[in-house]
């Protein structure tokens, strides 16, 4: 059997923004792989650069130096096989919720009636299918960003790029949307790489975690999580869990006590 090799592969990523008398550097070096089907959780410091290499992992932000590699080639734009979705939401506000799930497809020039079904089934996967006709100003917080989940499956992307995408809710309705969200990633088997400042979250949803230093970020050391999937919430009160989370606050705080100025 021959061996799959990485979907997604981060060669020496640096990021320098401003201009020669202002100039910051957000990303030092950051050098990594992620196999197909794989979940990994990228942590940090606030500011040490993770949004801005999860955009440049989407082809949205092109690098000061270094490359990215999808599926062994060149990364140079916005590609269909690549999602992200972001902290917040950035739905339509004049579009109801399938309208907002049908508008990549509309782009791709689907079918209306294909579009509605495949976006209607995003809805089903999300739970939100009563809503479909409802507008986001409508919606709470935790189903904007369902929605927002749904409008970048609907395309069935290879790459799912998540940005703190619970960041901004309350406890409950986030451990709820991971649930959610490890539900449909084993359902469909989408690669994801999140961007995430809890520790927790990290282990319980992922195979692997990339621990960045401060800025300029870089990526430090890696955790891998070993622990059986299918996952629950007893896994939270394992020892195996707690013994993980214990590690990877140790390998965040060595990583802050070298703060660099
Ligand atoms: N477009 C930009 N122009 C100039 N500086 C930027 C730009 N985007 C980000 N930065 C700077 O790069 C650094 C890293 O920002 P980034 O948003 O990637 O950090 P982060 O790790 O995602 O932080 P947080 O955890 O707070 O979201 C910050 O100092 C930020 O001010
Ligand atoms: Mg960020």
């Amino acid at each position: 059997m021959i061996e799959k090799g990485p979907l997604l592969v981060a060669e020496h990523l640096q990021m320098i923004f401003g201009s020669a008398d202002s100039r910051l550097e957000a990303l030092e070096e950051a050098t990594f792989s992620v196999m197909p089907n794989e979940f990994v959780c990228l942590i940090g410091p606030s500011g040490c650069g993770k949004s801005t290499l999860l955009r440049i992992l989407g082809g949205l932000v092109v690098p000061t130096s270094g490359t990215v590699l999808l599926d062994g080639e060149p990364l140079t734009e916005p590609q269909q096989r690549i999602g992200v979705v972001f902290q917040h939401h950035n739905l339509m506000p004049w579009r109801t919720t399938l309208a907002n799930v049908r508008l990549p497809l509309e782009i791709q020039r689907l079918p209306r009636d294909e579009a509605d079904q495949r976006a209607l089934a995003m809805l089903d996967l999300v739970g939100l299918r009563e809503f479909a006709d409802a507008l986001p100003r409508d919606l709470s917080g935790g189903m904007r960003q369902r929605v927002a989940l749904a409008r970048e499956l609907v395309y069935d992307p290879d790459v799912l790029l998540l940005d703190e995408p619970f960041g901004a809710l309350d406890a409950l309705t986030r451990e709820q949307l991971n649930w959610e969200l490890l539900r449909i990633w084993q359902a469909r088997r989408t690669t994801v790489v999140m961007v995430t400042h809890s520790i927790q979250e990290a282990v319980f949803l992922s195979d692997r975690v990339l621990v960045m230093s401060p800025r300029p970020g870089s990526i430090e050391c890696e955790v891998k999580i070993d622990l059986p999937r299918p996952r629950s919430t007893d896994d939270l009160y394992a020892p195996r869990f707690l013994e993980l989370s214990r590690r990877l606050r140790a390998a965040l705080a060595q990583e802050s006590e070298g703060t660099r100025i």
